[in-house]
């Protein structure tokens, strides 16, 4: 695609809707599960290209509140994928410069991917490089309502304003993405952090995410940087 990247206007955070991994799956007569494993595979490599390209943080779909409705089968072949990412993760954290963190409920995942969630987070509280925030039975609506019950039990007299809000999100701790990726070709958000993203540029494109790399997030950054992001002014 046309045009070089603007080093000093890069978005400092990227949202990623990683649609398509079924329909990748499909085309190639493979099953789902294989699907999910080329998604996480990509996910790997991106995270690290990402890295280099200077962006300061990734937050990634990984599993919504809803998709618990898939068939028992498909959800547990995610949870093993999950479980054996983030052990990966952990086993190579010395070669490895991201910092993770994962938001969403850890009431619903199995109990030893939550230990291996917090080993995770611990191994990685040091590391200066991308930030990687992986959604894991995350719902912005869920996300919401679970502020607002912290909120009305810690801060009863305090005056509700935006920033006191936010304080409750999971994401309390990181900017709002300036840029929405959504693989796929679906042009839907799906409950996909749904405050943090009011003022974000979305981006759809048609491919699937299995085959999504860096190219396809410099086109998205791109295309990013010719828009003209008004905020309700003139
Ligand atoms: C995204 O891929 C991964 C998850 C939702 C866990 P899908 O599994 O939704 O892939 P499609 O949409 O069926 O192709
Ligand atoms: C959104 O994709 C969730 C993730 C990518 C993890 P879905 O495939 O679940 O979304 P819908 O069902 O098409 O809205
Ligand atoms: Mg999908």
């Amino acid at each position: 695609m046309r045009g070089v990247i603007d080093g000093a206007a890069l978005p400092k955070h990227v949202a990623i809707i990683m649609d398509g991994n079924g329909r990748w799956a499909q085309r190639r007569f493979l099953n789902r599960k294989a699907g999910h494993a080329a998604g996480a595979e990509a996910l790997k490599k991106l995270t690290r290209e990402a890295e280099k390209l200077g962006i300061e943080y990734m937050t990634v779909y990984a599993f919504s509140t809803e998709n618990w409705k898939r068939s028992r089968e498909e959800v547990n072949d995610i949870m093993d994928l999950i479980r054996k990412y983030i052990q990966q993760y952990i086993d190579d954290s010395e070669n490895n410069q991201a910092r993770v963190f994962v938001i969403g409920r850890r009431d619903r995942v199995p109990e030893d991917i939550v230990r291996k969630i917090e080993n995770l987070e611990r191994v990685t509280e040091d590391k200066q490089g991308i930030k990687l925030i992986i959604a894991l039975d995350y719902g912005g609506r869920d996300e919401m309502i679970r502020a607002v019950k912290k909120l009305c039990s810690r801060a009863k007299d305090e005056e509700i304003t935006e920033s006191l809000f936010e304080s409750f999100l999971d994401t309390s701790r990181f900017p709002d993405p300036e840029l929405l990726i959504r693989t796929s070709g679906e042009t839907r958000v799906s409950n996909f952090l749904l405050w943090q993203l009011a003022y974000a540029e979305f981006h759809f494109t048609d491919k699937l995410w299995p085959d999504f790399n860096i190219n396809d997030l410099k086109d998205a950054i791109r295309r990013f940087q010719d828009r003209e992001r008004r905020f309700g002014g003139r």
